[in-house]
């Protein structure tokens, strides 16, 4: 299978796999279940799902077993795109292709809708039935989640991030903001997808740690090249919104050029942490390229 197929097969096994939550939901509150399922079913890349699916086939695990990790983080990105989007945040209308949660439900559902999707993720994650030689993988998952989008991770970088609108920061501020608002939870994905299988060498979990740690920073900056260079109808959410909110990026920091041969440097980055692993990661390779390649 190429990476397309294989994206292809994630995504509709992710999406299946999320609809399934949202339609389980008890009848507590129509509009809030349906602000959630806007926010979590309508389209997306499934980028980090398909991290834990790849990592974790690359190292034998079965694709069961990595329906809840690769549904967990989902909830919690969709989570985090859906404050992102708020007036008090990046204030933005369009995402994926559609009207934000906010515009369709008012902000005081879209951030109860953000609030109700962190917490599933972490629902599905720790009621999720592992097998016994997994269950002390399923709790250090949970810690890893919970450290990647609190303080220590995407919260962090969101807060800093709008700390340093119409700031002028340096290249090592603004590298810690985008290793923690994105990176945090890429990382953790491809984390979360090692820990699928029972037991794993501590130097290759090291060794992904540090291609996640690449690929994550890889991944925002080609975001913020993509707000500059992107197509509004592309991308799915509003080119120029970094520029209109006077945030402070790489293309802003370095000009455009510079970030593209940044992003191309991680992306070297990334492959030499595969070179040393001994499993077949052509398809981690392959990802690496497309996070810098991809127009939306
Ligand atoms: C957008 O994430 C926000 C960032 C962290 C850069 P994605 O580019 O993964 O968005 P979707 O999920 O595909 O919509
Ligand atoms: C957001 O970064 C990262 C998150 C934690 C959601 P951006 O604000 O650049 O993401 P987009 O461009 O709106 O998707
Ligand atoms: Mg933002
Ligand atoms: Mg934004
Ligand atoms: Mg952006």
């Amino acid at each position: 299978m190429n990476l397309k197929e294989l994206f292809d097969t994630y995504r509709t096994r992710i999406d299946s796999v999320l609809k399934r939550h949202i339609d389980e939901l008890p009848d507590v509150s129509n509009p809030l279940a349906e602000a959630m399922g806007h926010g979590l079913l309508l389209g997306g890349k499934r980028v980090r799902p398909f991290l834990v699916y790849s990592v974790g086939s690359m190292l034998g695990a079965d694709d069961e077993l990595m329906d809840a990790p690769a549904a967990a983080i989902e909830c919690i990105h969709a989570y985090s795109l859906i404050h992102d989007d708020l007036p008090c945040m990046d204030n933005d209308d369009l995402r994926r292709g559609k009207p934000t949660v906010h515009k369709l439900f008012g902000e005081a559902q879209g951030m109860l809708a953000g609030d109700a999707l962190q917490t599933l993720g972490f629902e599905i994650l720790s009621h999720a039935s592992f097998p016994k030689e997994l269950e002390s993988n399923q709790l250090t998952m949970i810690r890893i989640l919970s450290s990647s989008t609190g303080l220590r991770g995407m919260c962090g970088g969101q807060s800093l991030d709008l700390l340093g609108e119409n700031a002028s920061l340096s290249l090592e501020q603004l590298e810690k903001i985008h290793r923690h608002k994105t990176g945090a939870l890429i990382e953790a994905a491809v984390l979360m997808g090692a820990l699928c299988i029972p037991q794993i060498d501590p130097k290759h979990f090291e060794t992904l740690r540090s291609y996640a740690s690449a690929i994550g920073l890889a991944f925002q900056v080609h975001d913020d090249v993509l707000d500059v260079v992107g197509d509004t109808e592309v991308l799915g959410k509003p080119q120029g919104s970094d520029i209109e909110n006077a945030k402070s990026t790489y293309p802003s920091l370095l000009g455009l050029d510079k970030a593209v041969e940044y992003e191309q440097s991680l992306y070297v980055k990334a492959v030499e942490c595969l070179e040393s692993l001994p499993y077949e990661t052509g398809v981690l390779k392959e990802f690496a390229k497309y996070i810098i390649e991809r127009k939306n």
